[in-house]
């Protein structure tokens, strides 16, 4: 039995198309979009599910017991989402983490106006071990939407403020997909009886401060001075009661990310001497999460300071060092790198 949060009973679908329907000019062509999208999702979720019978693991060796090849299960994703998305006619073009070089739309499929941008499978390390995963995804309008040609590098190389919508799903103990077009946050819950994704929490907020922390502290000794001390204080008891924090790591950016995002805190994935840009990708992972945090009324930045949505990509694969969460939180994080400078 869904638990639901809001009055009416509400699809994903229903929602895109009554968002969409505030813009006088709107022809249905994203809500169509976003339909394709949605059922790719549901495939992905499916697989997920089967992951252990169909002998689709993550970390299974290249042949399974038929002498076969087997796919990985991120690889797999990535190709669920292209065949939904190639031929629908609403994208110039796709970029996964998954692919070296852009993912070109197929002749003779017609080139549209919109771009996507995907991790397919997001933490690997986490696959074959029952522990929640994810797809997360954010899409652009190309930068002369009157053109039917292929999307160009340029186009997909663009900062994180002009996405026009982002999401990402979780599965895990149900499968929720959390999106925002520019008009706050929303969660949908996936109810596999009926095959629907239901909105089941309308316009989250995170909180102001959390309990809670969350980065690999097995990397501690390479982080920057400022953030080691960081972490430090956070760990330290107060008089009254706020800290120490909790720290949580599952190691799947969705997840730790949906955690923060409901619950408040913080979320990191520093730099550290050896990876001066952190791990995390600034298309895939950090612009779509942070996103969704600015629409909740969180905070992004990289380990500059500088607001993640304003980075200008150079390279479609780029890393960036990540901070997201509650305001209160993230000014804290900043004092501290002041302090330090
Ligand atoms: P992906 O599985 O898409 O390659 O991403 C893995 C990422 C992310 O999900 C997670 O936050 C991070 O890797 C964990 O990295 P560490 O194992 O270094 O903590
Ligand atoms: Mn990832
Ligand atoms: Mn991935």
């Amino acid at each position: 039995m869904l638990t639901i949060n809001t009055t009416k009973l509400v699809t994903i679908e229903r929602h895109i198309s009554e968002e969409q329907s505030i813009y006088p000019s709107a022809t249905g062509e994203f809500t169509a979009m976003l339909r394709d999208l949605t059922l790719a999702l549901k495939i992905i979720a499916r697989d997920v599910r089967r992951a252990g019978l169909n002998d689709i693991l993550g970390m299974t060796t290249n042949t399974n017991v038929h002498g076969e090849t087997v796919k990985r299960l991120d690889l797999i994703s990535n190709d669920i989402i292209f065949r939904a998305m190639d031929h629908g006619g609403h994208l110039c073009v796709m970029a996964s983490e998954e692919n070296e070089e852009l993912i070109a739309i197929p002749d003779p499929y017609t080139k549209g106006k919109y771009i996507l941008v995907f991790d397919p499978l997001d933490g690997s390390s986490n696959i074959d071990v029952n522990v929640t995963i994810g797809t997360i995804f954010a899409i652009y309008q190309r930068l002369d939407p009157t053109l039917k040609t292929d999307g160009t590098m340029q186009d997909v190389l663009q900062p994180g403020y002009k996405q026009i919508a982002a999401g990402y799903t979780c599965y895990g103990s149900s499968t929720t997909l959390v999106y925002t077009s520019g008009h706050g946050v929303d969660v949908f819950t996936f109810d596999p009886s009926i095959g629907e994704f239901f909105l089941t929490f309308e316009k989250v907020k995170i909180p102001y401060k959390g309990k809670y922390y969350s980065v690999n502290e097995g990397n501690f000794h390479k982080m920057s001075r400022s953030i080691k001390a960081y972490i430090e204080y956070l760990k330290l008891p107060s008089s009254d009661g706020v800290r120490p924090y909790s720290s949580r790591y599952v190691g799947s950016a969705v997840a730790d990310f949906h955690r923060t995002l409901r619950y408040g805190g913080i979320f990191m994935y520093p730099s550290s001497f050896d990876a001066p840009n952190g791990k995390l990708r600034l298309l895939y992972e950090a612009n779509p999460f942070s996103f969704i945090m600015e629409q909740a009324g969180g905070m992004a930045i990289d380990e500059q300071g500088a607001r993640i949505l304003d980075k200008i990509p150079t390279s479609i694969h780029q890393r960036t060092s990540f901070f997201v969460g509650s305001p209160g939180d993230i000014e804290e994080l900043v004092s501290f790198k002041e302090l330090y400078s």
